[in-house]
C-alpha cells in the first residue's frame, strides 16, 4: 500500500469509533481530511463535529456537517486526528501542520483520542520531527534563546501565521526521551502559547495504516 492508501485505510477504520448521536471532534491534516470524507457517508448518523482549524471546519462545512463552537459543546466522545510521530505508548509529536493548539484543546475536552497514521510515523524516540511550539509574536527570540538552553535548536517556520495569530518555532535536535517532562517545561516558558507534544494526554488508541492492513495499538 502506499503512504496515502495507509492513511485512507486508518482513517475509514475510524468510523467504527464514531458513536451514533454523537458531537465528533476533527484533527487536522491529510490523514484528518481522508476522516472528514469518510465522515461525510455517516453524516445523518452524527450530531455534528467540533473542528481544530479553519482548514477543517471549511471542509467539513464543505461536505454539509455541522460545525459547532466548543463553547457550546459539554461532551465529544471521540476525538479523531493524525499525527507527525507517535510511540508505543502513543505519546506523539504534532502541529506539521501548525494547528497544535487547537488540536491540543479539543483533544483535552474529548473522552477519547483515536490516533489515524500511516505507518511511518510510528518511532521508537520522538524528535527526529522537529517540535512545533507556537509562541506569541513578540516572545519569540526570547523563547528561542530558552529552548536554546535546552539543547534545542529552534527555526522560526517562515511565512506561517498560526489561526490564532502566533507564530511557530520549529525545534530541530531533540531526542525526546522523556516526553512528560518536556512537555511541561517548555509550557512554562513565558511566551510559549503550547507545543506539539502530546503525551500528558496521549492517544488511547492508535490505528496504524501498514501494508498488511490497519494495526489497532490501545493502552
Ligand atoms: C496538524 O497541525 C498536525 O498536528 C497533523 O495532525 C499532523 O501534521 C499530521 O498530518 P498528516 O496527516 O498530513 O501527516
Amino acid at each position: 500500500m502506499t503512504q496515502d492508501e495507509q492513511k485512507r485505510a486508518a482513517a475509514a477504520a475510524a468510523i467504527e469509533y464514531v458513536p451514533a448521536g454523537s458531537i465528533v471532534g476533527v484533527g487536522t491534516g491529510s490523514t484528518a481530511n481522508y476522516f472528514i470524507d469518510a465522515l461525510a457517508k455517516i453524516k445523518n448518523k452524527i450530531e455534528g463535529a467540533v473542528a481544530s482549524s479553519d482548514a477543517t471546519a471549511q471542509r467539513l462545512k464543505q461536505h454539509g456537517i455541522e460545525v459547532m463552537d466548543l463553547n457550546n459543546v459539554s461532551d465529544i466522545p471521540v476525538y479523531i486526528d493524525g499525527a507527525d510521530e507517535i510511540t508505543e505508548n502513543l505519546h506523539m509529536i504534532k502541529g506539521g501542520g501548525g494547528a497544535l493548539t487547537r488540536e491540543k484543546i479539543v483533544a483535552a475536552v474529548a473522552r477519547k483520542f483515536i490516533c489515524i497514521t500511516d505507518q511511518s510515523k510510528l518511532v521508537n524516540v520522538l524528535g527526529n520531527f522537529p517540535l512545533p511550539v507556537e509562541v506569541s509574536p513578540m516572545a519569540r527570540s526570547y523563547v528561542a534563546r530558552e529552548i536554546v538552553h535546552l539543547g534545542g535548536h529552534p527555526a522560526l517556520r517562515q511565512g506561517f501565521i498560526t489561526d490564532n495569530g502566533n507564530v511557530i518555532l520549529d525545534v530541530h535536535g531533540l531526542s525526546i526521551l522523556n516526553p512528560v517532562e518536556l512537555e511541561g517545561t517548555l509550557n512554562q516558558i513565558t511566551g510559549v502559547v503550547t507545543n506539539g507534544l502530546f503525551a500528558r494526554r496521549p492517544a488511547n488508541t492508535l490505528l496504524l495504516g501498514t501494508d498488511n492492513g490497519v494495526r489497532t495499538i490501545s493502552l
